[in-house]
């Protein structure tokens, strides 16, 4: 049976913003409700416009400035869940950001939190899909805001939250002006991951295991511009979250064929597969896995090893492992 006649495989998806997951339907709505013109940011198909990567990260705050109290992501929870599990994903880290939820501030986080959780349990019961969040830090908002986020993270750490993380704009900033921040959710026993070797090259990832000490990478892919850290990677056993649409619809390459994935694949480096930001990059995890069959003739041996990879580098507990098994 070959790959693309095989229906909808169970999926994992370890690297996904979930404002950055919202349908742009969904946001034009909240905007509606709220009497809020944010017209600017779509294209004449509805669909969400942005010229190049600091650009899109302007257009994710305008979409983001909608949701505005917890029940706004309780809704969007839903929204998304519903979206994911069409594409057969059972399994899905997403990162969330006190910055949007609260302000950082810790009761207000516990709040938004609570929604977002009911949410994602109720998708569990009616969809079988189950969510965790990683608390997120905005690299260009800067360490200061940074160490709050880290606090609401430490703060609210536990079955649902696992984990803590870096996203935003790469090139602003060190990793190292975030150490007390990943030290702190460190010790709070969450796991590790920061945005890295995306906008940045492999300095960048460089930076981020050796200031950061996390266990994945998100994007990780311009690694492959030094074989030294490919063959470290592979060494170490360093996940990379890798979401092949987003970097072709950003512009980190011209196309799925001359994507890194392939050859990082190849030369042992852990990848998994993730989608980012779906509507914002016109993807989904189906769309994902039929490019990467499409571009490197990879098959059910090669998804199913993937899917293995993304089950031991989750960052959830043993139990719920064992269920997703
Ligand atoms: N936030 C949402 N998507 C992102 C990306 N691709 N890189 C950095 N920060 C992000
Ligand atoms: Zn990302």
């Amino acid at each position: 049976m070959s790959y693309v006649s095989r229906a909808n495989p169970a999926k994992l998806e370890l690297h996904h913003h979930l404002e950055g997951a919202a349908p742009p339907a969904f946001i034009r709505g909240l905007a509606k409700e709220k009497h809020m013109d944010i017209s600017g940011i779509f294209d004449a198909q509805g669909a969400y416009k942005y010229v190049d990567f600091w650009d899109f990260l302007k257009v994710y705050e305008a979409a983001t400035s909608t949701l505005q109290s917890p029940e706004d992501y309780a809704r969007l929870t839903r929204a998304v869940l519903e979206e994911s599990a069409k594409s057969g994903v059972i399994y899905c880290e997403t990162f969330l950001s006190p910055d949007f939820c609260g302000g950082r501030d810790v009761g207000a986080w516990r709040e938004y939190l609570l929604a977002m959780r009911e949410a994602a349990e109720a998708a569990e019961r009616d969809m079988g899909i189950t969510l965790r969040g990683i608390v997120t830090a905005i690299r260009h908002f800067g360490p200061d805001k940074a160490r709050q986020t880290a606090v609401c993270a430490a703060e609210t750490v536990g079955d649902f939250i696992v984990g803590f993380g870096l996203a935003g704009d790469e090139t602003s900033g060190a990793p190292a002006d975030f150490k007390w921040s990943f030290d702190c959710a460190r010790e709070a026993g969450l796991h590790l991951t920061a945005h890295a070797g995306e906008w940045g090259g492999p300095e960048s990832v460089r930076a981020v295991l050796a200031d950061l000490g996390v266990s994945r990478v998100g994007h990780g892919v311009r690694a492959i511009e030094d074989l030294a850290l490919v063959d470290q990677l592979a060494e170490q056993g360093v996940v990379l979250e890798v979401c092949p649409g987003s970097n072709v619809a950003l512009g980190v390459y011209p196309s799925l064929r001359k994507h890194p994935i392939g050859e990082l694949y190849r030369r042992g480096v852990k990848v998994t597969i993730s989608t980012d930001d779906p509507p914002f990059f016109h993807t989904t995890m189906q769309a994902e896995y039929a490019g990467l069959h499409a571009a490197f003739d990879w098959d059910d041996g090669v998804f199913a090893e993937i899917t293995q990879t993304a089950l031991d580098a989750a960052f959830c507990d043993a139990d719920t492992k064992t269920k997703l098994r």
